[in-house]
């Protein structure tokens, strides 16, 4: 095995996802606590107007917020040199604009931080990680408007002063490209923008978000204002502490085409410009990539929006470092009879090669080497960091309270496996975090059913459970991954 010495392994959750504490110590709504649960069938509902008797997963999560002593104990006691986590904008804002920021949020993730130097700990904190808060979307239209961005920037520039000396490696937007995923706009539209029409924010009835309305004009505008912001971040931090790592966040999606038909093929490469690559082609090159003008020209976006002074930032902010998260790959294809992938957040064309989860996401170890490399000549110059990937599935906790998840193990190890061949290849991979090293809300189903943790927490859809966490064999896997730097993956 060819991992560096000071490669770095862990694991990665969000605030919204695992905190819970949705209105403590001054923390005020942010845009994942308007969302019910939903399913592998069943979409997740938007509901604006808190309901009591409805039951929001994000309002206590995991409860993170008082068990975060515990559960990093519990990632110390896995050997993780490396724990990525967001900061919620609205514990440090909890109106996204206010004149002085909010002190308990600011002692909360310092006690955090301070818990994991304790055990030698690096934390990773991505600074937006869906968690726009709610005002913002209400009073400016969440990243439409330019006042956003000056408004994350101040969250930004108070977060970067407060832990210059606890936290060296930052991420800005989680995900940026989700608005641009095919079938995802709307969604990536509330999730990662805080864009939504005023139609859907005064609604009193229950919206699905696959049925938000998104208008591509108002998205894209809202991306590129967050492209803005993350570049000026970028160089913020630069000039707080010269020694911060700042990266970005792309969900890579990774896409094959389904036959050798050039038809497939170029619209592979279409979905493939659009989903995956024009986000990191801005954030890395800090310029927009040719082919997107095109895309803007079909599809009527006028992009105007891009102004000479824009330019500059984005060339001046352009990130230190490349993440990404990998859990599956999809086929493309023109033929509209293909089959499709169970699933209602990323459903795709199925690859009659490959087994899925029971939420339909296609398993690909292969892939990660494949999608290493491709980024590795996309972005010579930049490390890589792998900060999400794991297998959601459902798990049996047995009368004596042991979990057997082979199958989350049986999911890692050739993942682990390819992460070994693509730094044979040559890739500059610095990390690895997996996605949920304990078990927390989905992002994408709103349910605790979809398990990804080594540690489980006794939690469940019905809001019954009493919190309390306990290890899974996988636990004892990574623990034996880490210990013995990737060598033993047996
Ligand atoms: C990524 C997100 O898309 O995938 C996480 O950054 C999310 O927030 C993860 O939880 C897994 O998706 P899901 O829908 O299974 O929670």
């Amino acid at each position: 095995m060819s991992f560096p010495k000071d490669f770095l392994w862990g694991g990665a959750v969000a605030a919204n996802q695992c905190e819970g504490a949705f209105l403590e110590d001054g923390k005020q709504l942010s845009v994942p606590d308007m969302l019910l649960g939903g399913d592998v069938n069943t979409p997740r509902t938007f509901l604006p107007a808190i309901d009591d008797t409805a039951f929001y997963p994000s309002h206590e999560a995991i409860d993170f917020y008082h068990h975060y002593k515990e559960d990093i104990a519990l990632f110390a006691e896995m050997g993780f040199n490396v724990f990525r986590l967001s900061i919620n904008w609205g514990r440090i804002f909890p109106n996204g604009d206010d004149e002085e920021p909010n002190e308990a949020g600011l002692a909360f993730y310092e006690a955090v931080f301070d818990e994991c130097a304790k055990y030698g700990i690096t934390p990773l904190v991505t600074l937006c990680h869906y968690e726009i808060p709610w005002n913002i979307v209400t009073k400016y239209g969440g990243f439409s408007n330019r006042k956003t961005i000056d408004l994350f920037v101040k969250y930004a520039r108070t977060v970067f002063e407060r832990y210059k000396d606890k936290v060296k490696y930052w991420l800005t937007f989680n995900e940026i490209n989700i608005a641009c995923m095919a079938g995802h706009s709307a969604l990536g539209a509330l999730y990662g923008l805080g864009v939504m029409e005023e139609e859907d924010i005064n609604s009193t009835d229950r919206i699905p978000l696959s049925e938000l309305k998104g208008n591509q004009q108002r998205i894209f505008e809202a991306l590129h204002n967050e492209f803005v912001a993350s570049a000026l971040t970028v160089k913020m931090g630069h000039e707080i502490n010269p020694d911060f790592v700042i990266g970005n966040m792309i969900a890579h999606s990774t896409l094959y085409p389904l036959t050798p038909n050039p038809d497939d093929i170029m619209a592979c490469l279409k979905q493939d410009q659009i989903a995956n690559d024009f986000c990191g082609d801005v954030q890395v090159r800090g310029e927009y990539p040719s082919y997107i003008f095109r895309y803007f020209k079909e599809n009527g976006i006028d992009p105007s929006f891009i102004t000479e002074e824009d330019k500059v930032i984005l060339k001046e902010g352009t990130v230190d470092l490349y993440t990404f998260s990998y859990y599956q790959t999809n086929c493309v294809t023109v033929d509209p009879d293909a089959e499709k992938t169970a699933g209602n957040l990323s459903a795709g064309v199925k690859n009659p090669y490959l087994k899925a989860s029971d939420w339909g996401w296609q398993i690909d170890p292969e892939g990660l080497r494949y999608t290493l490399n491709i980024l590795h000549d996309r972005y010579p110059q930049t490390p890589l960091m792998i900060v999400e990937n794991g297998f959601g599935a459902f798990d049996t906790v047995e009368e004596d309270g042991s979990i057997h998840d082979q199958y989350r193990i049986d999911y890692f190890r050739p993942h682990i496996k390819a992460m070994n061949e693509a730094l044979e290849d040559g890739v500059p991979l610095i990390g690895y975090t997996t996605w949920g090293p304990i078990d927390l809300v989905s992002a994408g189903t709103g349910q605790y059913a979809k398990r990804y943790g080594f540690i489980y927490v006794d939690r469940h859809d019905d809001g019954t459970g009493d919190f309390s966490r306990s290890k899974k064999d996988s636990f004892y896997w990574y623990k034996k991954v880490i210990e013995s730097n990737g060598e033993d993956i047996d």
